[in-house]
């Protein structure tokens, strides 16, 4: 239960209410999120009662779903998460059978980092998201990182007072899922300053050992270490037994499935 200071008091102006909880409760509304519409709290989260002549709230019974399904907005994966589920996620090949049962070991085993790089379509962001999709159901705040658009929106604000409020959020958030690191336009190699960025990021949540990363990559560690040795390497340590390569074979990409 939650005390609020008392509001300037109108209550007792408008007979119809008998006190200003009983008004609050009916003149406030919140927003509607993800299709709840709790006729109890009109949205708020929240229901507001006197005790004494104070007026206090208490959680309504829609709070929990309602948390769960801001976080799901904030971390900027709403779509995909509908989309990218275990449940949705095949397994008849063994490369696959290997990938799911890593994921869901490593969501057993708390670790910190998850990265899977290799060929395309082979279903890296699909199980990156379904990983992510189970943190933020356990109450994890977390943040969607699309490489290519982020570390390009970063990068137009370098020496700008912008630039550490656009990299501050993926350095300390709790979970971090950054989709297709290091993925340039038509394959160009990445700069200097995409490398000085991904350390950056990287190097803080290295440190930082409660923080969780999801990585997915189409380049494979060996490659990634070819980039970038401190970059790659604190990534390879953090992910440990959850480092995984599926190697560049089409016969591994779901969008071509039946078409050799
Ligand atoms: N094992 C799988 N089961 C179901 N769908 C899959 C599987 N692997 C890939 N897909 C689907 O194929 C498409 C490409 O997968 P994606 O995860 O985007 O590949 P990648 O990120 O490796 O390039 C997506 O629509 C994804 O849902
Ligand atoms: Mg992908
Ligand atoms: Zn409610």
């Amino acid at each position: 239960m939650n005390r609020i200071p008392k509001a300037a008091s109108t209550a007792h102006t408008c007979k119809k209410y008998k006190n200003e909880a009983e008004k609050m409760n009916a003149l406030i509304y919140g927003a509607k999120i993800g299709g709840i519409d709790c006729q109890k709290c009109n949205n708020r989260g929240v229901i507001y009662l006197m005790q004494g002549d104070e007026v206090v709230f208490k959680k309504c019974e829609c709070w929990k779903v309602r948390q769960s399904l801001l976080r799901i907005k904030r971390s900027g994966l709403e779509k995909l998460l509908r989309k990218y589920t275990f449940e949705r996620y095949e397994d008849e090949e063994p490369f696959q059978k290997f990938i799911k049962q890593k994921a869901l070991d490593f969501l057993k085993d708390k670790s910190e980092c998850f990265f899977i790089g290799g060929q395309v379509g082979c279903g890296k962001s699909h199980i990156c998201t379904a990983i992510v999709g189970e943190l933020l159901k356990q109450g994890k705040e977390a943040r969607y990182m699309q490489w290519r658009d982020d570390i390009t929106r970063i990068k137009l604000n370098a020496n700008t007072p912008e630039y550490s409020a656009l990299v501050e959020p993926f350095k300390t958030v709790e979970v971090l899922y950054i989709d297709d690191l290091f993925k340039t336009e038509q394959g160009k190699s990445p700069t200097t300053a995409d490398i000085n960025i991904a350390f950056e990021i990287i190097n803080h949540r290295y440190i930082n050992s409660d923080l969780i990363t999801v990585i997915s990559c189409e380049k494979t560690m060996q490659e990634l270490m070819e980039i970038d040795e401190g970059v790659a390497s604190r990534i390879r340590e953090l992910s440990d037994k959850y480092t995984i390569c599926v190697n560049k074979d089409r016969n591994k990409n779901y969008r071509l499935k039946g078409v050799w």
